[in-house]
């Protein structure tokens, strides 16, 4: 299953991307925010593998997916995740990664948007939430560009590199998105 964006596929994973995932998964510049760790091989393949079981799972509640430039079919840029939070509460939340060589071309703002189509049309998400590094301005930019709504902070909320960071919670509720659809931009 796959769906696409104006310039994106955002497709299921097989394991022969592992190679490109591992080309921003493995860079520490790219990842310091998302995870605060580079990966080493053997997470990118257990990471590719577990998207790809996930994919099988019914229902299914994760989707972690490859996004490949339409002009470029075999150009893997990142990959971006949707996952169900909270099953009572419909609550769903958004990830996404890209190569750096990707940045700053709205591709994040585009899978962002696509994103939030997808669980309020297609899983009936109530809430579709996100976390960011408080220093993660391009997240926060993305998440912001695509309408979600600042809740609060988290402090020290993860450790990573040697240190405590803050997180920003973000989230759109479904009659937000109705209305924003019903007025025009
Ligand atoms: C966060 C990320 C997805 C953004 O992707 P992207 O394709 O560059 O996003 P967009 O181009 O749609 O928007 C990025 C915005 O952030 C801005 N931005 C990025 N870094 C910035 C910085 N250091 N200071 C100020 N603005 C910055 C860009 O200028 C752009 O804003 P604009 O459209 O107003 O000019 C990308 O940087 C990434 O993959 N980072 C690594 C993984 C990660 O941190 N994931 C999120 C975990 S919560």
């Amino acid at each position: 299953m796959q769906h696409e964006t104006d310039r994106m596929i955002i497709r299921e994973f097989e394991m022969s991307d592992w190679t490109a995932v591992h080309r921003y998964g493995a860079d520490l510049n790219i990842m310091k925010y998302a995870i605060y760790h580079a990966n080493s091989e053997t997470d990118t393949r257990n990471f590719v593998m577990r998207a790809m079981e996930s994919a099988e799972e019914e229902p299914r509640t994760e989707f972690e997916r490859a996004v490949v430039l339409r002009d470029s079919p075999d150009t893997l840029i990142g990959g971006c995740g949707f996952s169900l939070e909270d099953e009572n509460d419909r609550e769903w939340r958004i990830g996404y990664c890209f190569h750096s060589d990707f940045w700053g071309n709205g591709y994040g703002t585009e899978v962002c948007k696509s994103l939030l189509q997808f669980g309020f049309c297609d899983c009936g998400a109530h809430r579709v939430s996100a976390v960011c590094d408080i220093e993660n301005i391009g997240s926060i930019r993305v998440l912001e560009k695509s309408g979600l709504v600042r809740e609060g902070r988290f402090r020290e909320k993860s450790w990573g590199l040697g240190e405590w960071h803050d997180e920003l919670q973000y989230a759109m509720l479904d009659s937000q998105w109705h209305e924003n659809q019903s007025s025009p931009s």
